[in-house]
C-alpha cells in the first residue's frame, strides 16, 4: 500500500488535541496548519537534491538545492484550503491549482464544479491536499483532473484517512503516495470517519 501514517510525536500529539469534540474554530484550524506543515514536511522528504556552486562569504563553495520538478499545491475545496498556509510555509514558491467538486445526484460521482490549474503540469510535483480521505472518490477524481493535464507526479497529504478511502486511491492509482496523520478504523453510514474529527470543513470555517 502507497501510504505513510506519520508517526511523529508532534503530529501524534496535534492530532489527538484535534480530535477534541469541543475543539474551537480557531484552535482547530490553527492545529490543521500546524499538521500540514508536519505532514507536508514528510511529503516532501524524497525530494532530489543537486549540488550547484555558489560564492560563499569566505569564497566559493558548494550547496545543495532542490532539483528540477518545480511544486503545485492542489487543495480539494472547501477544507483543504485549511491546510494550505501549512504547506506553503516549507514550500513557499508552489503555485496554487485549486479544484471543487460537487456529487451529480444521479451517478454519485464527484464532479469538478470548479478546477483552476497551472500551467506546465508535466514538470510540477503536485502535492494534494484535503482533511480527510474519507470514500476516496474526490481525491480519485482530483488525481484524475491532474493526469488529464499531463501531470505524471502525485503526492496526497490528508490529516485522517479511513481504509476504504485508502484502497479505493490505490486501487485506481497506485502510483500516489498518501501521507496521513492516522489511519483510522472505518466510515459510518453518513460518510464520516470513525473516530476521525467531525465534519473538518464545518470545523475550519466555523459553519455548520
Ligand atoms: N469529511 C469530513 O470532513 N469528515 C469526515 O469524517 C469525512 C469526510
Amino acid at each position: 500500500m502507497n501510504i505513510t501514517i506519520v508517526n511523529h510525536p508532534l503530529v501524534q500529539h496535534k492530532l489527538g488535541l484535534l480530535r477534541e469534540g469541543d475543539i474551537s474554530t480557531m484552535k482547530f484550524r490553527q492545529l490543521t496548519q500546524e499538521l500540514a506543515r508536519l505532514l507536508a514536511y514528510e511529503a516532501t522528504r524524497d525530494f532530489e537534491l543537486e549540488t550547484i556552486s555558489i560564492e560563499g562569504w569566505c569564497g566559493p563553495i558548494e550547496i545543495q538545492q532542490i532539483k528540477g520538478k518545480k511544486v503545485t499545491v492542489v487543495p480539494i475545496l472547501r477544507a483543504g484550503i485549511g491546510m494550505l498556509d501549512g504547506v506553503l510555509d516549507l514550500v513557499p514558491s508552489a503555485k496554487i491549482s485549486v479544484v471543487g467538486l460537487s456529487r451529480n445526484e444521479e451517478t454519485l460521482e464527484p464532479e469538478p464544479y470548479f478546477d483552476k490549474f497551472v500551467d506546465n503540469l508535466n514538470e510540477r510535483i503536485a502535492i494534494i491536499i484535503d482533511p480527510m480521505l474519507a470514500t476516496g472518490g474526490s481525491m480519485v477524481a482530483t488525481i484524475d483532473l491532474l493526469k488529464r493535464k499531463g501531470c505524471q507526479h502525485i503526492k496526497a497529504v490528508v490529516m485522517v484517512a479511513a481504509p476504504e478511502g485508502v484502497k479505493t486511491v490505490n486501487d485506481a492509482h497506485p502510483d500516489v503516495q498518501l501521507y496521513t496523520a492516522s489511519l483510522d478504523s472505518h466510515l459510518n453510514e453518513n460518510g464520516y470517519i470513525i473516530p476521525g474529527l467531525g465534519d473538518a470543513g464545518d470545523k475550519i470555517f466555523g459553519t455548520k
